[in-house]
């Protein structure tokens, strides 16, 4: 239904009643329908008003019931920031299909973009991170989250995700469970992820998720760059098409905390395998204020226990399109961006990195793999007994999304060999230098604080 049919459709409607509802006015449309505001004695409410051109026949009737029918079940698991349904079916007077839902107040997120306000962000995304894993915990995914399909009241007291008539159940792995919506796409162009695009999703708990991710990604993008997602790439179709599956949306100058950017990098990642390995859904928790230090620390340990977790598959490095060249030059462009952030982060406490020696090893050739390492000899100065070296390992684990897995050793006295059971996890996402620098100052400190110390003798007095 295109802008003019949904107006069409709206004003034939307007001011007529649907099963003893009054239909007061009209506060939205969208691909199927048409939303009142409509009143029934003392009752507010939204009706949702299908159009009757999605229902033509009566395999696409018992689908729509299916959907009704699936939105009105999930009344029995309510959440805060999911829209509530109250009903639904078919009117007898009228014969159209419509949905009774909670009125919300508010304008939808894709009314408010452009003047987004940026301390809002974490708490908007926070909110719909918490409905869309509530319906996975019921076995269930969205598909189709989005700026228009999530409400925000003006003074940003009420978020709810809306629209939930794609959702579907998750199946048992790899067990396809609804025939009737394998191939139709249903979602929207913009905001799917390449592979829903081409329906190549994976049907599990984590094939969807890495859906959800991504379009929780769209939406933290639009809310940072106050536009939407592929904006310049808009038309013709086939060039938004090309967008979702080869354009890396960018982030220049957003003036946003470095964390929320690496999460709406990590979230836009093509692959969905490796998407769904960098972003998880403590990443989307709403913290309270903290002081710097502590979100750094929080945030260091979060990703460290992913690590932990997260076993990256060398089969993730591989590189199907065999340009060896360009990953040959990706790798020695990290190289110089890694020694900088090293650079950086020593130059961030002159008294406790310095002196210090940073030696770099450029890549080998067929190897996905960068060493740099900074070295403490034992000093007055520092009193620490022995030499420190910190060894960085950087793996470049997909060339097209520029994510890299960043470990540390740290060896004293004797250089041993590099043992990656003894390293501990730095980074693991979208290279971003500014949150590498963090990562790595709090390695250095951790480095420093492993060493034996010579101590000063206690005073006297
Ligand atoms: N319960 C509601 N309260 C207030 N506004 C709503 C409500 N439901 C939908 N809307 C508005 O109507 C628009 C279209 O509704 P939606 O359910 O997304 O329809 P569609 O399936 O056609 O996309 C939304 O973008 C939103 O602005
Ligand atoms: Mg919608």
């Amino acid at each position: 239904m295109n802008r003019e049919e949904a107006e069409r459709f709206s004003a034939e409607l307007s001011g007529t009643k649907i099963d003893g509802w009054e239909l007061e006015k009209p506060i939205g449309s969208g691909k199927t329908a048409v939303v009142f505001r409509a009143r029934r004695g003392d009752e507010l409410a939204a009706l949702k008003v299908y159009h009757p051109e999605l229902t033509p026949d009566s395999q696409t009737r018992a689908e729509l019931e299916q959907r009704i029918e699936r939105q009105v079940e999930l009344s029995k698991a309510p959440h805060k920031h999911l829209v509530a349904i109250h009903g639904g079916g078919r009117s007898e007077s009228t014969s159209l299909y419509y949905l009774v839902m909670e009125f919300i107040d508010a304008p939808n997120l894709g009314e408010l973009v452009p003047e987004f306000s940026r301390d809002k962000i974490r708490h908007v995304i926070g909110a719909v991170a918490a409905a869309a894993k509530h319906l996975e915990e019921n076995g269930l995914a969205h598909r189709d989250i989005k700026p228009e399909n999530v409400c925000v009241a003006p003074d940003y007291g009420r978020v709810v995700l809306l629209d939930l008539g794609v959702v579907r159940p998750i199946s048992a792995e790899g067990e396809v469970t609804d025939q009737s919506d394998v191939r139709p796409f249903l979602g929207t162009l913009r905001y799917s992820p390449p592979e829903f695009l081409l329906r190549e999703e994976t049907d599990s708990m984590e094939g969807w998720r890495a859906v959800t991710f991504y379009q929780l990604g769209g939406i933290l993008h639009d809310m940072i760059m106050r536009r939407v997602l592929f904006e310049g790439h808009s038309t013709p179709y086939a060039r938004l098409v090309r967008a979702v599956q080869d354009e890396t949306p960018k982030f220049e100058g957003a003036d946003v905390e470095s964390d929320l950017l690496d999460l709406a990098r990590n979230c836009l990642v093509k692959d969905p395998v490796l998407r769904e390995k960098l972003v998880s859904w403590g990443d989307f928790d709403e913290r309270p204020a903290e002081e710097p230090s502590t979100a750094t620390r929080l945030r260091i340990r979060r990703r460290i226990e992913r690590q932990a977790q997260v076993q990256v598959q060398a089969s993730l490095g591989a590189d199907p399109s065999g340009d060896r060249r360009a990953k040959q030059r990706e790798l020695e462009k990290l190289t110089r961006e890694l020694d900088l952030a090293i650079c950086n982060a020593c130059a961030s406490d002159v008294e406790c990195f310095h002196p210090r020696e940073i030696r770099s090893s450029s890549p080998r050739s067929g190897d996905d793999v960068v060493t740099i390492e900074v070295l403490f000899p034992p000093t007055s100065s520092r009193t620490t007994r022995t030499a420190i070296s910190v060894e960085y390992r950087l793996r470049l684990i997909d060339f097209e999304a520029r994510a890299v897995e960043v470990r540390c050793a740290v060896h004293y006295g004797d250089h041993g060999e590099w043992d990656d059971a003894a390293a501990s996890g730095v980074f693991l996402g979208v290279f971003s230098g500014e949150s590498l620098e963090t990562a790595l100052e709090e390695s250095l400190f951790t480095a420093l604080d492993g060493a034996e110390w010579i101590e000063a003798p206690e005073s006297e007095n």
